[in-house]
């Protein structure tokens, strides 16, 4: 490994076996990234999911990130699902973070919503599908990586960390998850993609099964 993939490894947890062949000369570190990263993602990806933290919350008040959020369809889907929800949606990629803020669709993304769904979250502009502003208005997006220390001095009742943590090396992957519960409050959530789960599981998150959704709960203050 030459000490350009290194550092960049190190910085943002990428592993570099599946882009060894991706040479840095003559692209600039946010080109590589941006090359490297896998973005794919939908609205209501893993409904149950939702169907759950729609049955837990409700209409509470709430606070909630969603981290590696792509372009930005994991962070309304929970904002649709919980009308209570405040929600904070952050990616360490810059395109995807400006492209979640325009909140603009194409239909493929909506492949996983009721037609009613569609009805009531979106306008029809076109071939596009526009995130109506009384959803948009409860969700903030902001670039972050999440191997740095999270850019905020509140913590949080619902993190979603799904589909994310299976790119890093293991060192990363330990780095994100302390830096990810440093930011859930006691008695919070923590929800991985569908087939994922902790191997070291940190002393203050409890796992539980509920119907067929695990899910990590904090349990005590560091
Ligand atoms: C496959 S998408 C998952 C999107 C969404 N969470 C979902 O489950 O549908 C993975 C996202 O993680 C982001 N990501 C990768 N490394 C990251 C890092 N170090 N910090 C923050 N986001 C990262 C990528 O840019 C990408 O948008």
């Amino acid at each position: 490994m030459s000490s350009d993939e290194k550092r960049i490894t190190d910085k943002y947890g990428i592993t570099f076996n599946e882009i060894r062949r991706l040479s840095l000369n003559g692209r600039s570190e946010e080109e590589m990234l941006e090359s490297v990263l896998v973005k794919e993602t939908w609205f209501m990806r893993g409904r149950r999911q939702f169907e759950f933290l729609k049955e837990r919350f409700g209409k509470k008040e709430l606070i909630a990130w969603s981290c590696g959020c792509a372009t930005g369809e994991e962070a309304y889907s929970i904002a649709m699902a919980l009308e209570g929800a405040t929600v904070w949606g952050t990616d360490v990629s810059k395109s995807a973070i400006e492209f979640a803020r325009r909140g603009v669709y194409k239909k493929r993304a909506l492949r996983e919503l009721r037609k009613d769904e569609v009805l009531r979250f979106f306008v029809k502009e076109g071939a596009f599908y526009r995130v109506k502003d009384e959803i948009k208005e409860r969700v903030f997006f902001m670039v972050s990586n999440l191997l740095s220390p999270p850019p905020f001095n509140f913590s949080f009742d619902l993190i979603m960390l799904r589909n994310v943590l299976m790119y890093f090396s293991g060192n990363a992957r330990k780095k994100a998850v302390e830096n990810v519960v440093s930011v859930l409050k006691t008695g919070g959530i923590l929800l991985l993609g569908d087939t994922e789960f902790l191997l070291n599981l940190p002393g203050d998150l409890k796992p539980v099964k509920e119907g067929d959704v695990y899910y990590y709960i904090r349990v005590a203050h560091r």
